[in-house]
This record gives C-alpha cells, structure tokens and sequence, in this order.
C-alpha cells in the first residue's frame, strides 16, 4: 500500500472517530445575520476576503445568451469571496447567493461555458428565485467565455497549469465547499442536499465533480457535457482540416442545403415527419446525392459540386487515426457553419475556425497566440490531437469513467445532450456513458440505478437556438425528485413552443432506447410516443 493511501485511510478513520464523538460538529444551529457572515475554511486555499450583503429588492437583467428573462424582486443575502490557493499566486472569486425567506434547504453549483468558469448573477438568479442557495466562480481566470488569452501564458509563455487546474476541476470543489459552509452559517443548519447544474462547460464541470469530487453533489445535471475537451476540442478543427486540405471552402447557405438534405433523408424514420431526425442509427444520408442540384444563396444560385459533397462527407465521417476510439463528428441534422464556418475574404473563401478549439490549439497545444490554426492539414492534425491529450489530459479530459465513488456517496446524475448539438459531439457523451457501464461490471441496469443519459433529437447545443427539437423543460427538478424522493426519471420531460404558441410536449428516452411513435395519436404530444 503506497504511503499516500495510507494517509488517506488514515484521516478517514480519524474522520469516522470524530463524528461520532461529535455527532453535532458541523452543523451550525443558529443563524448568522448576512453582514455578520464570517470566512469560511476550504481547504488548500486561504481566503482573503469576504464581503456580504443582505440585498432586499434585487434585480438581474435578461442578458442573452447568458440569461433570457428578467428577475426582479429578489430578496437575498449575497456573499463575495475572494481566495487564493496555498502556493499559487491566483485570485479566485466566488460568489453566493442566499433567499433571504422561502429556503427550499438545497445548494446548487452552476457552470459555465466556453473558456468561463460561471456567469455570477446570471447563473445565479434563476435558481436563486426558485429557492435554492446557490453558488457561482469565475474560478480565478478572465471570465471571457470566448477567449482564455488573459490566463492562459505564464509571460514566459508556459502554460499557466495552476489556471488550468482551476478551470478543469479545482474551482468547483471550492465552490461546493465554500457555498455549503456559508449556506449552513448563515440559515443555521446545512443544506439537506446539494445539486450541480449546468451546460457545456457547465456540464463538463458536474462531471467532474462526479469523477473526483463525488462527495460533493448528491444530484448533477450535465447538459451537452464537454468532457473528454482535449480530444474532441482538437477534433472541432476537422472541418476545418478538411476544407483546407481539399481545397473547398463551403459558403453557410451550402452546408445548410446539407443539413436540410440529411433531416430530409431521415426525419420519418421514427415514424413522424417533424423535422427532427430521432433514429440515427437507421440513417444513412449521403451528401453525394447533391451533386448535380443548387442551392438559393444570398448572391443567386450555388451549384453544389462533387469536390463540396465530398468535403461533407468527410466531416460527417470524423477524423480516423490510431489515437482516435470513435468518431468525433456532428450529428446528421446538426448545422455545419459552425465548425465549418468560412468567409469571403478581399474576394475569397476562407475558413473560419471556430473560437474553442481556435484558442485551445493555439495557448494550449502550440503555446503561440500567433499561431494560425487555418494552417493545419491532416498529417499535423493528427500530431496536434495527440499532443493535446498527451499533454492535458489528465488535467482536463474530464473524461474518467469509474463513477463507483459517486455511486456509493449516493449520488444521482442526469446527463443530456442535444443530437443536433453543432458544436459538441452526442457522440462522445455516448462513448462516455458506455465506458462508464463498462467500469462499472458491464451491468447497464446496475448502473441506470444512478447515471441516466437522454438525447434529446432535433436539439442544438444546450438547447440555445431556435431548433426543432423539444429541449429538457426541467432536469433540475427531475434530478431532485431522484435523490429525495427515488423517483427515477424514466423519461426526461421536454417541450419547445412554435412560432404559433403551439406546445409540443416529448419525453427523452434514456439512452439506449429511442423515442417511437405509437402509431396513433396527437404527434405534438408525449404521451402519443413511447420509449423502444
Ligand atoms: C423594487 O425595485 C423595483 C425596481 O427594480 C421597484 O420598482 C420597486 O418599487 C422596488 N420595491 C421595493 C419594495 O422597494
Ligand atoms: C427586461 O427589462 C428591461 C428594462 O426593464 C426591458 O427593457 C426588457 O424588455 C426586459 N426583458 C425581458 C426579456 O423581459
Ligand atoms: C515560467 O514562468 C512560471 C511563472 O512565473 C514559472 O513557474 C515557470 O517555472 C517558468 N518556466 C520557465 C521554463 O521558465
Ligand atoms: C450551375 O449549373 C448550371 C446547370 O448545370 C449551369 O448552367 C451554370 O452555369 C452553373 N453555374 C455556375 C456558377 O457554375
Ligand atoms: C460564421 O461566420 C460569420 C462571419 O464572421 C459570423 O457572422 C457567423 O455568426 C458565423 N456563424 C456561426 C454559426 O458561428
Ligand atoms: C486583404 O488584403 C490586404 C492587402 O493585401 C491584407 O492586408 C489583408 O490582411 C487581407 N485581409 C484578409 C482578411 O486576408
Ligand atoms: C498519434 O498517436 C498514435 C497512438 O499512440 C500513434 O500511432 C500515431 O502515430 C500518432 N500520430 C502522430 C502524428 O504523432
Ligand atoms: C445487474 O444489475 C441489476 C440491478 O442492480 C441486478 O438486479 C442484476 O442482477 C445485475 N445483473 C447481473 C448479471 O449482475
């Protein structure tokens, strides 16, 4: 046995004996009024300051992408931290935020999304106002979800690994602690169950925590989770690659006339006509159908070329190699200008990487902002996706699939992901939630009694746009019902409202069954389809 598991044993014995010669250690008993709030203890960190605030009539501005509604009226205790791990020289602000009436007796964390750790009062006041205790971080970096150019490079131009660090894992944990500590100070009594939700990165984040942090969520939603990042972050400049090394850059109205072809091809699979392709399996589309039509473009008519056709098919295939398990690529259905976004520059098509995997390759991997990612071709391509998981993948793969740690602490995750999702692989999530059964004793049920994934057809990532699909309605709520009430979700709500008001109601199959229609029956409605 190394020395370090023996450590390890060693406190948790010490932990055991001093609960239960102190059965009420922790667990405060009286209230603490909002400015009286004193500093919490997160272990490996020092905090340096603590600012709270009893906000009476608070109000947060819709701010889209990150919010899309108003609150207002919110009467809340808001508490800032600002601590610094031992060691490292960061400055990691964590905020707070506490119903001042109507406490539901929850924490939850929430996420972020792109190169941000969280969004403060944007992710906040949403849960906030439903009476949650809430937590969000900017976990010591720029909070520009677009770009991590401000935290990435020591000036030597090393990669900062102590920001990495807190972007990948550590700031969540802190998070967790730092929020349920000041929660149980200031209400007199700890929270009865903490809860993890977010998208993205925000998904990536309540992965994690299941993975090394499993203690510290008793229920995660992860949404369209961008786990196993230094792969299929690498991946995301395929199309790109393509493009480049074929010699064909695609006008945004030419990939779409893919996309509507390939939704086309295999929307009535499942049945039902409704633009939203349910059953990828049973779809075979073929971009070489195209060849020969044209497509209504902004500047008159394109014709769709073989050289193009071949273009998408092989960023519908994915990259392939020796270090590559499984195809990272889109979806059928999913938009293609994203990934494969170009422009016309002093006359000319080019490519237009998209932002993530741009600033990964370039800080990360090349650890030069000058780098330009438009250059890579297949054969680098490859190097640069080994090097990214060689290099960083321990630290941020989040991609580690013994979850029996979180399972036996209790825990309960809901995992969704958009299969039209254009930016983040469903495929992947797949993959993931496969390794994980594998782990696990290859027992799919066993691990259904604590880890369920739904996908979610017709939907793009996070459910953000204006898709066709019927995006989760409420997977905080389904997750807490799990934890408190064992009620396992054996669907997952979802809705998305027409142009007309019309609600179309579906529910999300737990992965690996998929949503039939039973042959009779309101399409727009849930109840006329069943989980096969
Ligand atoms: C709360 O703030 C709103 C504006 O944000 C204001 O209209 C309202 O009067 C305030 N309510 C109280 C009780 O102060
Ligand atoms: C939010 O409130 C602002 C100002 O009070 C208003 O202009 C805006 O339309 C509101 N936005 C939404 C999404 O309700
Ligand atoms: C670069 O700078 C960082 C932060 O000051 C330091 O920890 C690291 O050792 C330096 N690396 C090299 C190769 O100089
Ligand atoms: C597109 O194809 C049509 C029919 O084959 C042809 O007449 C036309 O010249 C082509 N347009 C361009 C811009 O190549
Ligand atoms: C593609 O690039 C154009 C030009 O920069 C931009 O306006 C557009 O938003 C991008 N499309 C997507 C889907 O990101
Ligand atoms: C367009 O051409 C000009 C002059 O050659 C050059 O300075 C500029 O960088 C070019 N723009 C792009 C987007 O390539
Ligand atoms: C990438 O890694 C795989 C597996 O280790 C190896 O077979 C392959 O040659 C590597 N490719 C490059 C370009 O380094
Ligand atoms: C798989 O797990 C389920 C649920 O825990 C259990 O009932 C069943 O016996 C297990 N099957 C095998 C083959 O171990």
């Amino acid at each position: 046995m190394s020395t370090l598991r023996k450590h390890n044993l060693l406190s948790i014995l010490i932990f055991a004996v001093a609960a239960l010669v102190s059965p009420s250690e922790g667990a405060p008993s009286s209230k603490t009024a909002c400015a009286a709030l004193t500093k919490p203890t997160i272990p490996g960190a020092s905090v340096l300051s603590i600012q709270s605030q009893h906000l009476p009539n608070a109000t947060v501005l819709a701010s889209p992408p990150l919010l899309n509604s108003n609150f207002t009226g919110l009467d809340l205790c808001s508490v800032d931290l600002v601590i610094s791990h031992h060691g490292v020289n960061d400055r990691v602000k964590i905020k707070v935020w506490l119903p001042s009436t109507g406490w539901n007796r929850r924490f939850v964390g929430t996420g972020g999304s792109g190169y941000a750790a969280g969004f403060f009062e944007y992710s906040l006041a949403p849960v906030v106002a439903l009476g949650y205790a809430a937590a969000s971080t900017d976990a010591g970096l720029s909070g520009d979800p677009y770009s991590p150019a401000l935290w990435a490079l020591h000036p030597n131009g090393t990669v900062d690994e102590d920001l990495l660090l807190n972007f990948a894992s550590r700031s969540v944990h802190d998070m967790a602690v730092a929020g349920k500590a000041v929660a149980a100070q200031y209400y007199g009594k700890k929270p009865a169950h903490s809860y993890w939700n977010g998208c993205s990165t925000g998904g990536r984040q309540g992965l994690v925590a299941a993975q090394r942090y499993p203690k510290d969520f008793d229920g995660i939603v992860a949404g369209a989770p961008a786990i196993d990042w230094t792969r299929y972050v690498v991946a995301e400049q395929w199309p790109q690659v393509v493009m480049r090394e074929e010699g064909t850059y695609i006008s945004q109205c030419v990939l779409k006339s893919f996309t509507d072809a390939s939704i086309a091809a295999c929307d009535s699979l499942d049945g039902v006509a409704d633009g939203v392709i349910t059953d990828l399996q049973l779809c075979k589309f073929d971009p070489l159908s195209l060849v020969g039509t044209s497509a209504q473009c902004d500047g008159g008519r394109e014709n769709i070329t073989a050289e193009m056709a071949s273009v998408v098919a092989k960023i519908l295939a994915g990259p392939k190699g020796p270090a590559i398990a499984h195809p990272y690529a889109l979806n059928p259905g999913a938009a293609l200008d994203s990934l494969a976004n170009t422009t016309i520059a002093n006359g000319t098509r080019v490519g237009l990487p998209f932002f993530v995997n741009d600033a990964w390759i370039k800080y990360f991997v090349k650890k030069d902002p000058d780098f330009d990612t438009g250059s890579i071709g297949y054969s680098a391509f490859e190097a640069i996706f080994n090097q990214s998981q060689r290099e960083f993948g321990p630290v941020m793969g989040s991609y580690q699939p013994d979850l029996s740690a979180f399972r036996s602490a209790g825990g309960k995750a809901i995992v969704w992901h958009g299969l039209a999702d254009q930016l983040i692989f469903p495929r992947d999530t797949v993959a993931y939630h496969q390794k994980v059964v594998q782990t696990l004793g290859r027992n799919a049920s066993a691990v259904a009694e604590f880890y369920r994934t739904f996908l979610a057809p017709g939907v793009d990532h996070c459910g953000a746009g204006p898709t066709p699909g019927a995006v989760p309605a409420d997977p905080l709520s389904a997750v807490v019902a799990w934890v408190e009430e064992q009620k396992a979700p054996n669907v997952l709500e979802a809705r998305r409202v027409e142009a007309d008001g019309t609600v179309i109601t579906r529910n999300l199959c737990p992965f690996p069954s998929t949503s039939r229609y039973r042959g009779a029956g309101d399409k727009s409605l849930a109840s006329s389809y069943t989980c096969a």
